[in-house]
């Protein structure tokens, strides 16, 4: 099993390159966004509780989203690795993922970490909102609130990591295919280790 945290803050392109690694390397994709969000369309108790926590761009709590993750590996016993995108975003959350993957006797191989300037992200942000349909992407507040939990939450999930020497940064602006070029050379140099 080859699993991986794709890493960064809101907007840093971790979904946009997800789709690109999870098709050149067969992983299952498990973005927790992606998984509230289809929560918060089919009106379930949980995608309700979520939504107020994401349309003003604050964490869902820890032990819901732990929950999710829980239940997506049990789903798939079958995947080859997991691409993990916008999760773990807490020290509880990457506590709590290293020990899933223990009990299935596998780890996080590697993070990578894009590295995006706040300008942009606000930039792309409010661009993407036009048509995303996004409740959390058309307020400029909003989407600063969500790189400040960023900052102040999330950002020691890299530190967690790198105590076990596994981030690898990337420069996350400019083409969108340069960028995936630059993760596939760090995955390919775990995978031939
Ligand atoms: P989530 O869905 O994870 O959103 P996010 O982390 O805020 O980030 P985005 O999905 O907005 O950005 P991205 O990095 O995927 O970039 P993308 O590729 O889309 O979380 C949403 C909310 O859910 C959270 O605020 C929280 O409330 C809750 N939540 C989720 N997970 C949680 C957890 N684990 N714990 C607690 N709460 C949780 O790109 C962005 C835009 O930029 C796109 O328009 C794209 O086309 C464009 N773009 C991408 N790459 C480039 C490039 N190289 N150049 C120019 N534009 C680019
Ligand atoms: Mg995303």
């Amino acid at each position: 099993m080859f699993n991986l945290i794709l890493f960064g803050p809101p907007g840093s392109g971790k979904g946009t390159q997800s789709e690109r690694l999870i098709s050149k390397y067969g992983l299952k994709h498990l973005s927790t966004g992606d998984l509230l969000r289809n929560e918060i369309a089919s009106s379930s108790p949980l995608g309700m509780a979520a939504k107020s926590f994401m349309d003003k761009g604050q964490l869902v709590p820890d032990e819901v989203v732990i929950e999710m993750i829980n239940s997506a590996l049990d789903n798939n016993p079958q995947a080859n690795g997991f691409l993990f995108d916008g999760f773990p975003r807490t020290t509880a959350q990457a506590e709590a993922l290293d020990k899933l993957l223990g009990q299935k006797n596998t780890e996080i191989a590697i993070v990578l970490a894009l590295e995006v300037t706040q300008e942009e992200l606000v930039r792309r942000l409010l661009n993407r909102g036009i048509t995303s349909g996004r409740s959390d992407d058309v307020n400029e507040d909003v989407i600063k609130a969500r790189i400040q939990e960023y900052d102040r939450k999330t950002a020691a999930v890299a530190d967690h990591y790198k105590k076990f020497g596994k981030v690898e940064y990337v420069k996350g602006e400019g083409n969108v295919d340069d960028i995936f070029e630059l993760l596939c050379r760090e995955i390919d140099k775990k995978h031939a280790a």
